[in-house]
């Protein structure tokens, strides 16, 4: 039945336009337009009316703006396209045959690495289409989150570019995530935050809903995007600073940027929500979302030393230790909590530099020149 309530439009469950046109003549729209009168309860939207999430504005319309950030950093990622095939595999694939181009250690970093990626831009695209964005109501986030969602499908596709570049048993690779421990480990963790959200059954709109949004939030953003992929981000890029495997190191290095603007609106959208909803944000919530942090760098420090069991291209296991308390420290910081390991260091200053790679000026040997739309690309 077709209202025109204030509000009728949106509000957690999505909008409300998916009338049959039996609906809509019913409701009094024109038979053949499909238009219908305007109740004299409509109202246009207003920016001081929009929310993040429960709100009753018409999510269909991106403007007024409210959430000029977000906005921004659609822009920006627009601005950052980029395709798997635009970069040459060709030495990776020669230095992966040479019986004595790589150790047996680096072979099984780069398995073992694949192995968490292949499947978990596959999990965080199924978090974003079918959970996160039926769930935010300002459609300024999820014009960002349609963006984001499509960069997923790009770094799954990189992953298996490489994976197929090299020639890799796909089997292996791509079912790492039930076979090895340390993989299945971080994605068991992960797996009830999604579920929480994708379940058909949830809406928000109660402080136990609310909360649980703002929790599996959290944890996509500050704990799957934002740590459990810097593990695997150092060990590829550090394979690449040693003139190693450039063409993935560019992958990597082009979805290491995707990957740090993902957090950062996620820790955008997070604050915000915080900011509209400050009942949410208890000292209980809080200790709650300390001990998540503790649990995933216990996790990923694991990952760490089943990949990297001996040491290998000058990096350990206890060094990614110090990076990761370092990187939670940061992430805690930056949605309101205190540290968690105050002092820890950052034994990798090089992967800021990574993280600000501009296009026209390319790290590694692979060089696009430029990313043109429909059309071939050229190659120095
Ligand atoms: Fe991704
Ligand atoms: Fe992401």
């Amino acid at each position: 039945m077709l209202s025109f309530e204030e509000g009728s439009f949106s509000g957690s469950g999505g909008p409300r336009l998916g009338l049959t046109m039996g609906d809509q003549i019913a409701a009094g729209a024109h038979p053949v337009t499909g238009e219908v009168a305007r109740a004299p309860a409509f109202r246009r939207v207003r920016v001081d009316d929009k929310r993040v999430i429960n709100g009753d504005t018409d999510v269909n319309q991106l403007v007024p703006f409210k959430y000029r950030w977000a906005w921004d950093k659609y822009l920006a990622s627009c601005a950052n396209h980029w395709m798997p095939q635009e970069i040459n595999m060709q030495r990776d694939i020669e230095l992966w045959r040479r019986r004595d181009g790589l150790t047996e250690d680096e072979r099984r970093l780069i398995k073992r690495n694949l192995g968490f990626f292949v499947t978990a831009d596959s999990l965080a695209a199924n978090n974003i289409v079918l959970g996160t964005y039926r769930h935010i109501t300002a459609p300024e986030c999820r014009q960002y989150l349609l963006r984001q969602a499509f960069e997923e499908a790009i770094h799954t596709h990189a992953y298996q570019y490489i994976v197929e570049s090299l020639g890799l048993d796909e089997g292996e690779v791509f079912n790492a995530y039930h076979e090895i421990p340390s993989i299945r480990d971080k994605d068991e963790f992960l797996i009830p935050f999604i579920d929480a959200l994708t379940n058909p059954a949830f809406t928000t709109g109660t402080p136990e809903s609310d909360r649980q949004l703002l929790r599996s939030l959290i944890v996509f953003a500050c704990l799957m995007e934002g740590l459990f992929f810097y593990v695997g981000f150092v060990q590829i890029l550090a394979l690449g600073r040693q003139n190693k495997m450039t063409g993935a190191a560019e992958q990597y290095q082009y979805i290491l940027r995707d990957e740090s603007m993902h957090c950062s609106f996620g820790i955008d959208l997070i604050n915000q929500i915080k900011l509209e909803n400050p009942q949410l944000w208890t000292a209980e919530f809080r200790e709650e979302i300390k001990f998540l942090f503790r649990n995933a760098v216990e996790l990923e420090y694991r990952y760490a030393e089943d990949t990297m069991p001996r040491g290998v291209l000058g990096l350990n296991a206890a060094m990614f230790k110090e990076y990761l308390r370092h990187i939670a420290n940061r992430r805690a910081q930056q949605i309101g909590l205190d540290m968690l390991y105050p002092g820890a260091q950052n034994p990798f200053p090089w992967m800021s530099e990574m993280i600000d790679l501009k296009k026209e000026r390319n790290f590694f040997e692979t060089r696009v020149i430029e990313y043109q739309t429909g059309g071939v690309l050229s190659w120095e």
